[in-house]
């Protein structure tokens, strides 16, 4: 108890100092990221040819840009939006081949290290408060404590932020938590839900991608596991299941942001979840992996062209879900097959989900379209959980009915 008491005065006399520091850090040039990004832009192209298409290909080759839309170069193709960042020293060689070919562009991010500040400066003071009224200064009795289930209930699996860079992911698993202790015994949907069916909630997939994503590099996508030959670290962890493996829209080189690894399941971030869902895979009824940006609702399959066997039960599901979505703050999300929607992509978690008894597998991509692109605001969290919050829920009512 002693030791507890000066320990916290301690610390309660250290707290103005540090946020003190903190204050002039902020208030002096402390650059994030090392100003990496300074004078980087964001620009968006609809390439409005083939041959338009393969001229953008070879200069994004040429000048390394980092791709944000689509996830790979071989995808750039004619009628397709595509936002790369260029690094400030190619982007006046870009922006000279645009002009000299005529094609049309747009710049989305005038100067990418202001607007990774901006993420961080302008945000709102963090809100940690504590997630439930649960009074821990009462005696509870067992029904206080926990209910009694079912031996065997149905569950749903959520990932977020199998891809480092999308940070409203990992957003949106916590705040379905927060909404899960909050509302269970107010709302009549969310108790049904928690009473019929588990949850397992893996709110950080790439742990390791996700911190680098904080500390070095806030455009990382992959894992960062090490290659032996080459230099370049990480794999995609959405490109490095056993479905259709390193196949039409995967890289198998290890410097390619769609990188599918050196064999299916080598990182262990995939490794442990698809141990998990095979051995749940008998209960688990529906796998949610949520993704940005795009603002579309997926189901498979990815991997090629073909209509999945119960189509019209999922299209049915999805179709409800976003116009849930929509019913919160108007935003509109396309809904479909993601080879059709998106583009074809092997070796996915969805896919992988699906082939392996899962009926319902759908991937979010969330907000935006590319106003802010990765760098969606935090003020923004609120509005986008609240209305994703509904799609869930709406999916999850529709599997404790029968499918029509
Ligand atoms: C831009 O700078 C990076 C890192 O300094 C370098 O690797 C790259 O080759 C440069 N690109 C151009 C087009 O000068
Ligand atoms: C799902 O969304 C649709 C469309 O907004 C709505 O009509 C339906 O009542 C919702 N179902 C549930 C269970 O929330
Ligand atoms: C399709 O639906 C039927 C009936 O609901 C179900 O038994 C079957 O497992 C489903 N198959 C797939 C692949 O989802
Ligand atoms: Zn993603």
């Amino acid at each position: 108890m002693k030791f507890l008491g000066r320990s916290r005065s301690h610390a309660a006399a250290f707290l103005p100092v540090c946020w003190l520091l903190l204050k002039t850090l902020q208030l002096g040039h402390c650059h994030s990221y090392d100003n990496r990004y300074a004078g980087d832009k964001v620009i968006r192209l609809i390439p409005k040819s083939g041959e338009e298409a393969l001229a953008l290909q070879s200069i994004y080759h040429q000048l390394k840009v980092d791709l944000w839309q689509p996830s790979s170069i071989s995808y750039v193709s004619e009628g397709t939006i595509t936002d790369v960042h260029v690094p400030q020293n190619a982007s006046r060689t870009l922006l000279a081949f645009l002009q000299e070919t005529h094609i049309h562009y747009k710049v989305l991010i005038e100067d990418l290290q202001k607007a990774v500040e901006n993420e961080n400066s302008l945000q709102p003071q963090r809100n940690r408060r504590s997630l439930s009224e649960y009074n821990y200064e009462v005696y509870h009795s067992l029904e206080d404590l926990g209910r009694k289930s079912r031996a065997y209930k149905r569950a749903v699996w959520i990932d977020c932020g199998i891809h480092a860079r999308e940070w409203i992911g990992p957003a949106f698993c916590q705040w379905f938590v927060r909404e899960a202790i909050l509302t269970y015994k107010t709302d009549p949907a969310m108790k049904k839900m928690l009473n019929h069916l588990y949850f397992y909630i893996m709110p950080v997939f790439n742990v390791d991608g996700y911190h680098f994503s904080w500390t070095h590099d806030r455009f990382w996508r992959k894992t960062r596991s090490r290659d032996s030959k080459f230099h370049c670290r990480g794999v995609d962890a959405n490109r490095n299941w056993k479905v259709k493996w390193c196949d039409e829209g995967a890289s198998a080189h290890p410097c390619d942001d769609t990188y599918c690894g050196p064999f299916p399941e080598s990182e262990p971030e995939v490794k442990a979840v698809a141990n998990f869902l095979r051995k749940h895979r008998k209960h688990i009824r529906a796998y949610l992996s949520f993704h940005a940006y795009a603002q579309m609702l997926l189901y498979p399959y990815s991997y090629k062209h073909a209509t999945i066997p119960n189509f019209s039960c999922v299209e049915f599901a999805a179709h409800k879900a976003v116009k849930a979505l929509r019913s919160v703050h108007g935003i509109r999300y396309r809904h479909g097959p993601a080879s059709q929607t998106l583009y074809v992509s092997s070796g996915n978690s969805m896919d992988w989900a699906y082939k392996n008894g899962i009926p319902y597998a759908f991937a979010f991509e969330l907000r935006d379209t590319g106003h802010f692109g990765f760098l969606l605001p935090e003020m923004l969290i609120k509005p986008t959980c609240t209305e994703t919050m509904l799609a869930v829920k709406n999916i999850t009512m529709h599997l404790l009915k029968k499918c029509p």
